[in-house]
């Protein structure tokens, strides 16, 4: 390998640019070339490609967003427009890719591995950390954070006005960012699809807390079809509990947002500076996880395919701590 191309992909995520900076620093490190392609996979396709020296990648470990843009891309999921990625290229002397993004991404990138047998490593960008194989995805750390610093914020007014309030999360069909942020901000419940009786929970906890003991309570929703998100389940306690003071919030794309966390820089720099290792070690479609503070490989295959459980301890944490 003499030259490796990277792009980020799908949703942005705070410590992206950090990534971007440790692939090519160690890219360059170990005596390779490297290029940048902007847009994600539509840049490969319209020859948005730019090379990158050390300098490009300056001052922006901090930086939330993609220094590469990102886009999702209709295109590339058709065979012709893959062609013309692949013709791209191989035009740009690009023989390896490093591909920043969520489930979709990476998707895109083990069929184009496939298809064209290029090497590609993935890197796990994600506020969802809906990726398996990887305790946590580069950008949840500082979405969560985020969620909680709204939901202190959002306290203020539900204690002041003794009201229920729903605050919807992102997550994409994902609970991670609802359940953590809920026990992390020391909200009363969280709804998530992986376990959708919680829907019915919320009706024993408006009995059994909310009624009769508490007076303000907040419970987080993730978005998704399974869970009606926040604004379906106001509804439907409006209906039922015409007596509550009910509020939504949408925290939206908010949580997308930011300047990364000590721990996103960390998790991105390892993960950046680990996806060049591998590519030396001549592995290819693998993303590169962290798991118990190692770096692993975890096939594509692996990745994208299984669902990553939801731990039970932290369903029974919140459980208990909202008595
Ligand atoms: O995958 C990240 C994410 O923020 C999801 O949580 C959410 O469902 C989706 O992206 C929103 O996408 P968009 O920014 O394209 O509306």
């Amino acid at each position: 390998i003499n030259c490796v191309g990277i792009l980020t992909s799908g949703g942005d995520a705070p410590g992206m640019n950090a990534a971007i900076r440790a692939v090519t620093r160690s890219a360059i490190y170990g005596g390779l070339r490297v290029k940048g392609i902007y847009r994600g996979y539509r840049g490969l396709i319209t020859d948005e490609i730019v090379e990158f020296r050390t300098q490009n990648v300056s001052n922006i470990i901090q930086a939330g967003g993609t220094i590469l843009k990102t886009a999702r891309c209709k295109e590339f999921t058709t065979p012709e427009g893959r062609q013309l990625a692949y013709d791209n290229l191989k035009r740009q002397e690009i023989d390896a890719l490093v591909v920043i993004g969520g489930d979709g991404s990476l998707t895109g990138a083990r069929i184009f591995a496939n298809e064209f047998n290029i090497p590609i490593i993935g890197l796990p960008g994600t506020i969802d950390n809906d990726l398996y194989g990887t305790d946590s995805t580069i950008g949840y750390d500082t979405a969560l954070n985020t969620i909680m610093e709204c939901v202190d914020k959002i306290r203020d007014t539900a204690t002041s006005h003794e009201r229920l309030f729903f605050i919807e999360v992102m997550g994409r069909d994902a609970g991670f960012l609802a359940l953590n942020g809920a026990i992390a901000s020391g909200a009363e419940a969280a709804i998530i699809p992986e376990i959708s009786t919680e829907v019915d929970q919320l009706a024993e906890l408006i009995e059994h807390g909310f009624r009769k003991s508490k007076n303000s309570s907040i419970v987080l929703v993730a978005e998704s079809p399974v869970t009606g998100g926040a604004m379906g389940l106001a509804e439907r306690v409006k209906n039922e509990y015409p007596g509550y003071d009910v509020r939504v919030s949408i925290l939206g794309h908010l949580q997308r947002g930011g300047s990364p966390t000590a721990f996103d820089r960390i998790l991105a720099s390892r993960m950046g500076s680990a996806a060049i290792d591998a590519l030396l070690e001549d592995q290819r479609n693998v993303m590169i996880g962290m798991r118990n503070d190692e770096i692993v490989y975890v096939p594509f295959s692996k990745a994208i395919k299984n669902d990553k459980p939801i731990k039970r301890d932290l369903v029974d944490t919140l459980r208990r701590l909202s008595i």
